[in-house]
């Protein structure tokens, strides 16, 4: 065994033992991690997985549309007739389909949606998905560009409560065949 403490060329190597508190420092952070770590996957809410979930909430109360579904039976909008859904119908209509429909329905780039041409079906299911999902550049009849779709920016209700405005201005837009 050669000795621990060495000198040569003037330079002197020691071997001694770390301060106690060094070592104390050292064990008492890995008791630390242990404990948490246990502590952060066990028993805390700091995980990403519990803010994510709370982003989702907040994001769902700013656009309830989203949660907000609207079924209907047999595709028939549940909304015909109901004078709420018809005037909140005709507010989505000025703001989201006037740009392409004109501001009485009649037709600007997209088609007259108050006369008696359907271009793809005149049934509230046929109309519901058109609004909902577009009528993208393969389908599209007219050739003056795509109908763009609305399930995210609209959502089901207020696609039936537009579609509930349509109806009462325009009876050729039928409940089913
Ligand atoms: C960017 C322009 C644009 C916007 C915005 C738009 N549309 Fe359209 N829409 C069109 C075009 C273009 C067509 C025709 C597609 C084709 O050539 O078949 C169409 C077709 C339609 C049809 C089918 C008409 C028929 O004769 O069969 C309906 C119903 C309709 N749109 C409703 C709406 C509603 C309701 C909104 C608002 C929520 C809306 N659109 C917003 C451009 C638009």
């Amino acid at each position: 065994m050669s000795d621990p403490n060495k000198e040569f060329d003037g330079i002197k190597q020691s071997d001694n033992p770390l301060p106690a508190w060094w070592v104390w420092v050292w064990l008492g952070s890995i008791l630390f991690a242990v404990v948490y770590a246990i502590y952060f996957h066990g028993f805390s809410s700091w995980g990403t997985g519990e803010q994510y979930a709370e982003q989702i909430q907040e994001y769902e109360k700013d656009f309830p549309q989203k949660t907000n579904v609207v079924a209907s039976k047999d595709g028939v909008n549940p909304f015909r007739g109901d004078e709420k859904a018809i005037s909140a119908g005709q507010v989505t209509f000025q703001t989201y389909c006037v740009a392409c429909h004109g501001p009485t329905g009649e037709g600007l780039v997209g088609p007259n949606l108050m006369d008696k041409e359907w271009l793809h079906g005149n049934t509230d299911a046929e109309i519901y998905q058109e609004i909902m999902k577009g009528i993208g550049p393969d389908k599209a009849k007219l050739g003056r560009g795509p109908m763009p779709p609305h399930e995210n920016t609209l959502g089901s209700e207020k696609v039936y409560q537009v579609m509930a405005w349509l109806a009462s201005k325009n009876p050729n837009l039928k409940p089913s065949k």
